[in-house]
């Protein structure tokens, strides 16, 4: 009876470790196993497990610190390779161990487990967003917004370093809650480059420090005071600039002979003009002689000259005797 009692449990065995067998990991386990968590959107990724014959699943499990037993999460028989795991803001605070293995059929792979995860310690809170920047002569108006949120219990400090761009560069560094800030106290008509990245402090002792934007520069605009200054000394410099005109005019009037001494040839009327002068019984004449009353007029004739006398009357002495060479008949 015994030995049949026996048998039965030497087959049972054989039975069960033969199904052990068939179900004992087959399939290579999931490679690159990695938690990723940017602004407490956390998952887990793997590379996928390639085999012929079929479709690879497959499953996670997590346990954290508190509860230590694996539970199923909603990634269990998955066909992608990526799960995302405990978004809720409680849960940012607890150890977490995830593990994940390929299944397909029967047949499953080990189990891959990830290192401890604590979202608050290990995820990566992104850069702010540079929403605007309005320049002035000494300083930058900087409107922020932050990488997630706004969320309740969070808070959020930007922290600004900005620099001159020049050769030589010493950072400065500004600290600051509101989502619109002031850096001051900059020279005017200078680039100045800054960066920003953001403490996030939750309770005492808690604060993670985010990634920092690309840098960005803008130059300072002029101060109104140098502005009315350079006005000021471009009224000036135009002022000046007439009165030497003015001052050289008044030269040239003042040496009008010697300037037409050195002119070569002399000034010469033209030809058709000088005969039509000469002919005294022209009939357009009286037309000039009509105007004779305007000064502008004899000075025209003041310069054609060559001797003619019967212009002689319409020009005055004084002026005859600044003409030059050409004779000018007085009668
Ligand atoms: C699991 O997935 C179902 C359906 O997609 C969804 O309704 C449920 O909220 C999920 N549960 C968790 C814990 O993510
Ligand atoms: C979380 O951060 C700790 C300490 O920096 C590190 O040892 C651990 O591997 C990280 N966890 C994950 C899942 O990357
Ligand atoms: C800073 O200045 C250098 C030259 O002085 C220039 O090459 C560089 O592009 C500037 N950086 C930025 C961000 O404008």
């Amino acid at each position: 009876m015994s030995w049949q009692l026996l048998m039965l449990n030497v087959v049972v065995i054989a039975f069960t470790s033969l199904l052990i067998l068939e179900a004992s990991p087959h399939l290579p386990a999931p490679k690159d196993v990695t938690v990723h968590s940017s602004n407490f959107r956390n998952s887990l990724r793997w590379s996928p497990v390639q085999v012929d014959g079929g479709s690879v699943s497959y499953t996670v499990q997590l346990k954290t610190g508190a509860y230590n037993r694996w539970s199923e999460i909603n990634c269990t028989r998955i066909a992608q390779t990526e799960c995302s795991f405990l978004q809720s803001a409680k849960a940012r605070r607890w150890t977490i161990v995830l593990r994940v293995r390929a299944e397909m059929g029967p047949r499953t792979s080990a189990w891959v487990e990830t290192d401890p995860f604590v979202a608050e310690r290990n995820t990566t809170i992104g850069p702010p967003k540079v929403n605007s920047v309005i320049v002035s002569s000494d300083s930058l108006l900087i409107g922020v917004a932050p990488p997630f949120g706004p969320e309740a219990g969070y808070l959020f400090q930007y922290h600004v370093s900005y620099w001159e761009n020049t050769t030589i560069t010493t950072k400065k560094e500004i600290k600051r809650s509101d989502t619109l800030f002031k850096i001051k106290d900059l020279k005017q008509l200078t680039l100045y480059c800054f960066t920003i990245r953001v403490e996030l402090v939750a309770y005492l002792d808690f604060h993670l420090f985010g990634l920092q934007t690309v840098p960005e520069c803008y130059r300072t605009t002029i101060s109104e005071a140098a502005k009315a200054g350079y006005i000021v000394v471009i009224f000036m410099s135009v002022g000046l600039l007439l009165i030497f005109i003015i001052a050289g005019f008044f030269c040239l009037w003042r040496h009008q002979k010697a300037l037409k001494y050195l002119s070569q040839p002399p000034l010469r009327i033209p030809s058709h003009f000088e005969e039509y002068l000469r002919e005294p019984s022209m009939p357009h004449l009286e037309m000039l002689e009509n105007h004779d009353e305007d000064p502008q007029d004899s000075l025209t004739v003041v310069y054609t000259g060559e001797g003619s006398s019967a212009y002689g009357d319409m020009l005055d002495g004084n002026a005859c005797s600044r003409s030059s060479s050409s004779s000018c008949d007085v009668t």
